[in-house]
């Protein structure tokens, strides 16, 4: 496993309640797995966690990245092993240039503008439009949201935590998603996504459900989804959404029979 969390516990600021309530979940190399629950459940609060910023930190369990024990490691330590948070403050990156900004992260820097080139092609942003612009508002979000994580890509982490911000993602159509993450994967890199925007789960491999701090499932993502969605009420969306490569990924009875039953997984 790359990653792994086990019951991870992590306050608010004033240590007065807890968000993420005894948390444990797996990561597999070379996955994408997506934490989908809905507003306020945790999801961010985890990330934070894992990446070690400050104000996150757990009162019990622990995190292992690799089979090491992360739990106390710095935010820098975490990021020297491999783990990346896709999560970007604009004013610290406005006015340079797309170039400068996506080989920030990239270490060696011979050929340095193939491997810029590179990675704006894995975003799908053809690098010639787009390499010597710069960053600030003549970008669309979907633009700047693409050079983001292109920046990300360019750094060859282990791990990519995608925390989906308030906008940006959504004006990225999710089959896009899924050519982009599986570019990424094929660079054997693995995504941890975290959506509320549940649609966007289907390009993952495997989920986990949170729900008010405390985790639900973890399984192949469909049957996460479907969890989701009977927990939720949200049949419709549910025949509508689980599809992977154009099939559905279960028959339309089985859903029906799932809804119907009075709380089959609890
Ligand atoms: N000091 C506090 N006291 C009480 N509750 C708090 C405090 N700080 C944070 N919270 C709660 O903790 C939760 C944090 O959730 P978090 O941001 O991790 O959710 P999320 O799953 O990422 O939600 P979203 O989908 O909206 O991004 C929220 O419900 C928030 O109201
Ligand atoms: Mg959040």
């Amino acid at each position: 496993m790359l990653l792994e969390v086990k019951n991870l516990t992590i306050p608010t600021f004033d240590q007065k309640c807890v968000i993420v309530n005894d948390v444990s979940f797996d990561v597999r190399e070379g996955s994408i797995h997506a934490i989908i629950g809905p507003n306020g459940s945790g999801k961010s609060t985890l990330a934070y966690s894992i990446m070690g910023l400050s104000n996150y930190k757990p009162f019990q369990g622990k995190i292992y990245f690799d089979g090491i024990d992360i739990t106390d490691m710095s935010i820098t330590e975490r990021s020297k092993m491999g783990i990346t948070l896709a999560w970007q403050e604009p004013a610290r990156i406005e006015g340079l240039s797309v170039k400068k900004y996506v080989s920030l992260g990239i270490k060696d820097k011979s050929n340095l503008g193939e491997k810029v080139t590179e990675a704006l092609e894995i975003v799908n942003l053809p690098s010639k439009k787009y390499v010597n612009r710069y960053i600030d508002n003549s970008l669309s979000g979907g633009e700047r949201k693409r050079i983001e994580l292109a920046a990300v890509v360019a750094m060859k982490p282990r791990l990519i935590i995608l925390d989906e911000p308030d906008s940006g993602l959504d004006v990225i159509i999710t089959e896009d998603f899924m050519n982009i993450f599986n570019k990424i994967k094929k660079l054997n890199m693995t995504i941890l996504l975290i959506t509320h925007r549940e649609e966007i789960g289907m390009v993952a491999d495997y989920g986990t459900l949170i729900w008010h701090g405390d985790v639900l499932i973890t399984d192949l993502f469909p049957y996460v989804m479907l969890r989701y969605c009977k927990k939720a009420g949200l049949k419709e969306f549910c025949k509508r959404t689980l599809y992977k490569e154009g099939k559905p990924c279960f028959p339309e009875d089985y859903i029906d029979r799932i809804f119907n039953e009075e709380e089959p997984f609890e």
